[in-house]
């Protein structure tokens, strides 16, 4: 699934740095999480509001399993208290939400919660929200590839990796790391990449805008010649 400018772009963020907010600030990385949760809804609406049509945010990645038990306890633990406060707003926002990743090391409860919320927003269509929590990008194209015959085109894998949803157009990394850490490496190909310094709790709806600015002046060639800039 190529981008072009007729499809409303697929934005995704990986919200990176709420320790080192926290840690700044002499707070316990929990601190920043919790902060962090706190900075997501006025971008989502936002984002929203820019025309947007799909927001992937990375939240948890499968590696994240590697830190310490308490702080996984945390971020479990605002995965599930997140759906519960925000779902209605969600809703009444216009916004569907899914969540990408795996679900077995979840637990019931949580697990649960998030079909419900998935349930309580599938027919809104203003903008799709998909968080990745327990995500590794490497670990969905094997379980695609899994699945794939050996005659799958790239149009059908992809299809099967993402459930139609277009391919990634611009990718924001907040926190001054300048890599993917695992997230939609296949849906990439053609990102426009933007790295920022800026750490995910201090980050608001006039720096998605300076994004999305900053995006519109990218000239998108997809292998082709020079052609006019892209108009999203
Ligand atoms: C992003 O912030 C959230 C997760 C990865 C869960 P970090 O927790 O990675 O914050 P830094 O990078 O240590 O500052
Ligand atoms: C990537 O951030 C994952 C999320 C933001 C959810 P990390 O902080 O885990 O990435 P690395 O370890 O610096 O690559
Ligand atoms: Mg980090």
């Amino acid at each position: 699934m190529q981008s072009d400018i007729h499809h409303k772009i697929h934005l995704g963020i990986i919200m990176d740095g709420n320790g080192r907010w926290a840690t700044r600030l002499g707070h316990e990385r929990g601190w920043g999480h919790r902060e962090g949760v706190r900075a997501i809804r006025p971008v989502v609406e936002a984002v929203r509001d820019a025309g947007v049509g799909t927001l992937t945010l990375y939240a948890f990645s499968s590696d994240n399993w590697r830190r310490p038990a308490a702080e996984v306890a945390i971020l479990l633990r605002l995965l599930g208290s997140y759906l519960r406060d925000e779902i209605e707003s969600l809703v009444r926002a216009g916004i569907r939400l899914t969540v990408i990743g795996r679900r077995d090391r979840l637990g019931v409860r949580l697990s649960r919660r998030i079909a419900e919320a998935e349930a309580r927003s599938a027919m809104a269509e203003r903008l799709h929200l998909r968080i990745a929590f327990d995500y590794s990008s490497r670990d969905a194209i094997v379980e695609a590839a899994r699945l794939a015959g050996p005659n799958i085109t790239r149009d059908d894998f992809a299809h099967r990796l993402s459930g139609g949803v277009p391919d990634l157009d611009l990718l924001i990394r907040t926190g001054g790391e300048q890599r993917l850490s695992d997230f939609l490496l296949f849906e990439s190909a053609y990102a426009e990449l933007l790295f920022t310094p800026r750490l995910w709790p201090d980050f608001r709806p006039s720096h998605v805008e300076e994004a999305l600015a900053e995006f519109r002046t990218r000239q998108r060639r997809f292998g082709a010649l020079p052609g006019p800039a892209v108009a999203a």
